[in-house]
């Protein structure tokens, strides 16, 4: 006869020998999502006659907010429902190489018709985003992006978490997406295809919903093309920015959060209660890019933001011993650039510009998804040492890795911080420093999307 003691204790022995493979099982399973690429029809203005042929995943704009917690490993089948190939790219993750959506580079690009399982490990709680990177001068204008936010183990509070993912599209007289000017040479050489039509969360001044008391945490992402966005809270409240492009880095206060083309910031907002407009004030003329609204029943238990890292993902590398790769980028409208190489032979910007589309050039050279610009070898601490001797913004991207920079995007005092995309101004130079401790083919381009289709790029082998 069995005791109850025993019974339990029976119970207790057989359960845990047989949940063990369960539970490995279990943290084995990868968080999945299905992604599809398809045309959607869309009103920018509901009462206007403009209709736009849009891109997108899963007919929303932006594609679906993917969500892991750090450790996790995400599963994506996506197909290709366009008719032109295309890969997502998975911007920030520190990625494997095979997974980083680079056509011809890192994969073949997925055909019409066709499917492609991207299986990553997502190793850095974070905000990051995935965005199309076949022709993404196109593609990501026509609305092939979405947010991607990687969270960290602790209780997470879903309405102290809000994603505001920000999109600038040129839209026509009729409020229909321009398709005239996708490939405008004079966009090109100048600061890219900038949009007149502002939307946050794919909606022209939306209503966020908050609760009405305790801190927020805001994850901006700007998914624009090639504007630079600022943004300010009504009355200019102060924001502590915990996190610079999905790696947190040590607060600091701000009254206008600035992004550059495909960068992200989280900032804390102590304060919910004065919250009001969410004002878009980069150029003269300011106006509501999105409105705050307070849940009814907010009854969100905790009033404080769930816990968040306040150290960069890896400390600013010694530089003794680094290796230093110069790159001068040059070209575009205004510029110095009189000829460059492209595909090994050297020739007159003029005709580069006018046959090819292409006008600037990394150290002379047009670049692309074959030009390496750098071998380095695993491990080593590198020195990206950049120039821009241009007339042009750049909103320098490296993939596959974050780097440390003094960054003067933050006022007059130059700020030390890790990211992963670093908008130099017109003259600037600035050394991008990195440990490579990630193997592969990684690109290094102007986000300017139309930049990088125009030269802007190069690709960096860490073996
Ligand atoms: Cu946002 Cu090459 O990428
Ligand atoms: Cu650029």
């Amino acid at each position: 006869m069995l005791s109850r003691r025993k019974l339990l204790q029976h119970v207790a022995n057989g359960s845990s020998l047989m949940l063990m493979p369960r539970l490995v099982l279990a943290s084995a399973e990868p968080t999945k999502y299905e992604l599809v690429a398809e045309l959607t029809t869309h009103r920018f203005k509901p009462e206007s006659k403009g209709l736009s042929s849009l891109w997108l995943y899963n007919g929303s704009s932006p594609g679906p907010t993917l969500t892991a917690t750090r450790g996790d490993e995400i599963l994506v089948k996506f197909t290709n429902r366009l008719e032109q190939p295309t890969t997502i790219h998975w911007h920030g993750i520190r990625n494997i190489n095979e997974m980083d959506g680079i056509p011809n580079v890192t994969q073949a690009a997925v055909e019409p018709g066709e499917s492609f399982t991207y299986r990553f490990p997502v190793k850095d709680a974070g905000t990051f985003w995935y965005h199309a990177h076949n022709k993404a001068w196109e593609q990501v204008a026509r609305g092939l992006y979405g947010a991607l936010i990687v969270k960290e183990k602790q209780n997470v509070s879903r309405e102290r978490d809000v994603v505001l993912i920000a999109d600038d599209w040129r839209l026509n007289k009729d409020y229909a997406l321009d398709e005239e000017s996708f490939g405008n040479l004079h966009d090109w050489s100048h600061g890219g295809r900038l949009g007149n039509w502002l939307t946050i969360n794919g909606q022209s001044e939306p209503h966020i919903f908050i609760p009405d008391s305790g801190q927020i945490r805001l994850r901006f992402i700007n998914a624009a093309n090639a504007r630079k966005l600022a943004f300010q809270l009504a009355n200019r409240q102060q924001v502590k920015v915990i996190s610079l492009d999905g790696a947190p880095c040590e607060p600091f206060n701000i009254d206008t959060i600035k992004l550059g083309p495909a960068q992200r910031m989280d900032v804390l907002v102590d304060i919910t209660a004065n919250l009001n407009a969410l004002n878009e004030v980069s150029t003269r003329k300011k106006f509501a890019a999105a409105r705050f609204l307070f849940l009814s029943d907010s009854n969100v238990g905790v009033s404080r933001v769930n816990m968040y890292d306040a150290k960069p993902w890896y400390p600013m590398p010694k530089l003794e011993n680094a290796k230093i790769v110069k790159i001068h980028m040059q070209g575009g409208a205004m510029g110095n650039l009189n000829s460059a190489q492209f595909q090994g032979e050297e020739r007159p910007l003029r005709d580069l510009a006018a046959k090819n589309s292409k006008v600037w050039a990394f150290n002379g050279k047009i670049g692309g998804y074959d030009l390496e610009i750098a071998k380095l070898s695993l491990g080593e601490t590198s020195i990206l040492r950049i120039w821009n001797d241009t007339n042009w913004d750049h909103a320098m991207h490296l993939h596959g890795h974050h780097f440390w920079v003094e960054s003067k995007e933050f006022g007059d005092s130059p700020k030390r911080v890790l990211r992963d995309t670093y908008v130099m101004t017109p003259g600037e130079r600035a050394d991008l420093v990195f440990i490579a401790d990630n193997p592969g083919l990684w690109l290094f381009h102007c986000h300017t999307l139309e930049h990088h289709a125009a030269g802007m790029g190069g690709v960096i082998s860490v073996t």
